[in-house]
């Protein structure tokens, strides 16, 4: 079965009990014991759900997973990861990692005494170099946010197996469409489904998928133990939104291919930053490891003004946080993902006052390249 079949047959999606065309909401937190000493599939939400469970099967399934997980958040599933970690072990993770693994990995990990080094990623040599006697796990997120620098997956997944290293990747640019990481011998995959495997900005929800048993097991528990198990109305619409996930994704990789195309060419734009153009300092290994450059870009204006001037005369994308809906979203990393570091840090990353992170939507091509020329127009 391929991606867009799967996507609509290849977990449960019909229910079992009823032959409903849609899993129903299994609205319980508990469930009538049938007899007292036995045991049965469901008893506790917190512990299990069939509503959560068909998105849990679906997850496992797109991404070639024996086991899926589903988490309150993208965040829940990460720092569900990184809490694997022991007191004295240490991660690296790569320098321009998400601003909340980021966030997590510094104001929360010393406290259980857990060490991480961030690191130039797309440098295998640097990774290979910060590698210490007590590294246990390698964190990855490839394309990254907002620069879309790319990690060498193969590459990273090798250091890790001379070092004994449980690696984890943040596939949420990509999707399980796109990039299968567990293919790649990564152990487990995570991915934001607020973003396109929802697809609609209207849920916050995270994935996290395994082929390791011993691994599954103890994030089963850890899922219980700290509680952040996706709720049941969030779960079902994930799955109602992952069934239009193929040709959603299409239709945005396809007006991502064509805008970074238009803005390298546009006098007023400094940089086009899209792993999908042949110009991508990374594009090669990019496309070794994933079918297409995704549905996320980024551009620099000028300076801050350039941006204020583009932004406000945009009509039709919508100017917010986020990424991954069916409508274009524009975002300036400046003062939403990167607002957290320090100006020096965001300089450093390349994070500049001119720099827009563009995820497009399933409109019409011409009609965001008309918005985006007009708006450009109105740049000083
Ligand atoms: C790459 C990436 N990973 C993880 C997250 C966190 O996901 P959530 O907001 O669902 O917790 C985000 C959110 O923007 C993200 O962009």
């Amino acid at each position: 079965m391929l991606d867009n079949t799967k996507l609509l047959h290849g977990y449960p999606v019909v229910d079992q009990f009823t032959g409903a065309a849609s899993i129903p909401k299994y609205q319980a937190s508990t469930f009538n014991q049938k007899e007292i000493l036995g045991t049965q599939d469901y008893t506790y939400t917190r512990f299990g759900n069939p509503t959560v469970a068909a998105l849990e099967e679906g997850i496992a399934t797109l991404e070639g997973a024996k086991f899926g997980f589903a988490f309150s958040s993208g965040m829940a599933a990460i720092s569900t990861v990184l809490m694997l970690l022991k007191a004295g072990e240490h991660v690296i993770l790569p320098l321009e990692v998400y601003g909340g693994t980021c966030q997590f990995v510094n104001d929360i990990l010393p406290n259980y005494n857990i060490e991480a080094s961030f690191v130039d990623c797309s440098d295998i040599e640097a990774v290979k170099a910060a590698v210490k006697p007590n590294t246990k796990m390698l964190y990855i997120e490839t394309p990254s946010n907002p620069l879309l620098k790319v990690t060498d997956i193969k590459a990273m997944v090798e250091i890790a197996k001379a070092n004994n290293l449980m690696t984890a990747l943040d596939n949420t640019f990509m999707t399980p469409l796109y990039q299968k990481p567990l293919e790649m011998g990564v152990d487990m995959v995570i991915e934001s489904a607020t973003k396109f495997l929802n697809g609609h900005s209207d849920v916050v929800a995270g994935l996290l998928a395994t082929n390791d048993e011993e691994l599954a097991a103890t994030l089963k528990v850890y899922q219980k133990s700290f509680g952040g198990i996706l709720g049941v109305e969030d779960s079902w619409l994930i799955l109602r939104g992952m069934k239009t996930m193929g040709i959603r994704m299409e239709k945005s990789v396809q007006n991502a291919t064509a805008i970074a195309e238009y803005m390298a060419k546009h006098p007023k734009v400094k940089n086009v930053f899209y792993p999908g153009l042949a110009s991508h300092p990374n594009h090669d290994v990019h496309m070794s490891q994933a079918a297409n450059g995704g549905a996320v870009l980024s551009f620099e204006l000028a300076d801050e003004n350039a941006v204020a001037d583009f932004s406000a005369a945009l009509n039709v994308p919508i100017i917010a946080v986020s990424l991954g809906g069916v409508e274009s979203i524009v975002s300036y990393p400046r003062t939403m993902s990167h607002a957290c570091i320090s100006e020096e840090e965001r300089q450093e990353q390349g994070v500049t006052q001119g720099l827009l992170r563009f995820s497009c939507g399933i409109e019409d091509t011409e009609d965001l390249l008309a918005d985006l020329e007009a708006a450009l127009a109105k740049v000083k």
